[in-house]
């Protein structure tokens, strides 16, 4: 029933990534953005291994202390292959690119632990997270790899960090079910309810910018027309040209400021 379950999750998850390849291809063509997202990585993959130095001063457990170190290594690397390959493609454009749309909604990087207090978790909790963070870091680079034919430098960088973030999946939760061997589904499962309400949130935040931005246009381009209009009458009644100040300005205006 279990390796059921996962063959259907398999599934699910490979009609997803081919729904989805078409909206990635278009996302990763540009160059620009292609750069922007590669910059916005690294700066998410720099601050999961920060997390993880701090996971590993706090945990108690000597064997998730040598774990949690050596990922915080490979997230830092990851970050360094990010920055590298964003900024040589930024040096490739002849000029600067005036839009900064991301569109980081449509192909997320690895999610690092979210602002996650790491005090306030015990590690078996932070182990779940990581775990199904991890997961979706591969599943996403895995779809972004596949679409980066035509930049194979980009495509190197994705399958090197993809073999990282799979082992990364799979120790984090070995060592789940070794800390918490009763528990773990259930971990598992309240982290997964924490990630679906994040998402609801971030889709609710995006959704809120967009609606917030057609009001103000729908504002500006009927509320503020009669106020400009009032000052264009205004200006019209203005004589043209330099105004003569009055003599008892003049006069007065070496003895002050102003
Ligand atoms: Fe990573
Ligand atoms: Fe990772």
């Amino acid at each position: 029933m279990k390796g059921c379950n996962a063959n259907v999750a398999d599934f699910l998850m490979q009609v997803m990534r081919a729904l989805l390849r078409p909206v990635h291809r278009w996302v990763w063509l540009d160059t620009a953005r292609r750069a922007r997202k590669l910059l916005r990585f690294a700066e998410t993959e720099a601050d999961g291994g920060r997390d993880l130095v701090r996971a590993a001063e706090v945990t108690p457990d000597p064997v998730l202390r040598r774990l949690f170190l050596f990922h915080a290594r490979d997230e830092q690397r990851h970050a360094e292959l990010f920055r590298r390959r964003g900024a040589a493609l930024l040096c490739t454009l002849s000029a600067p690119s005036r839009s900064g749309y991301r569109a980081d909604w449509l192909a997320p990087g690895e999610r690092g632990l979210d602002d996650l207090r790491i005090e306030e978790l015990d590690d078996s909790a932070l182990l779940a997270f990581l775990h199904l963070s991890e997961k979706s870091a591969a599943t996403d680079f895995a779809s972004y790899r596949d679409v980066m034919q035509r930049d194979p430098p980009t495509r190197a960088v994705f399958e090197e960090v993809l073999r990282d973030e799979a082992y990364h999946m799979k120790y984090t939760l070995s060592q789940l079910a070794r800390v918490s061997p009763q528990r773990h589904r259930s971990l598992l499962w309240r982290a997964r309810l924490g990630r679906l309400w994040k998402g609801y949130l971030r889709l609710a935040i995006a959704l809120a910018g967009v609606f917030g931005g057609l009001i103000l246009t729908i504002l500006y381009f009927t509320l503020l027309v009669p106020f400009a209009c009032l000052a264009k009458r205004a200006a019209w009644q203005e004589p043209p040209g330099w105004l003569p100040v009055s003599s008892e300005r003049n006069n007065a205006s070496l003895d002050r400021q102003y």
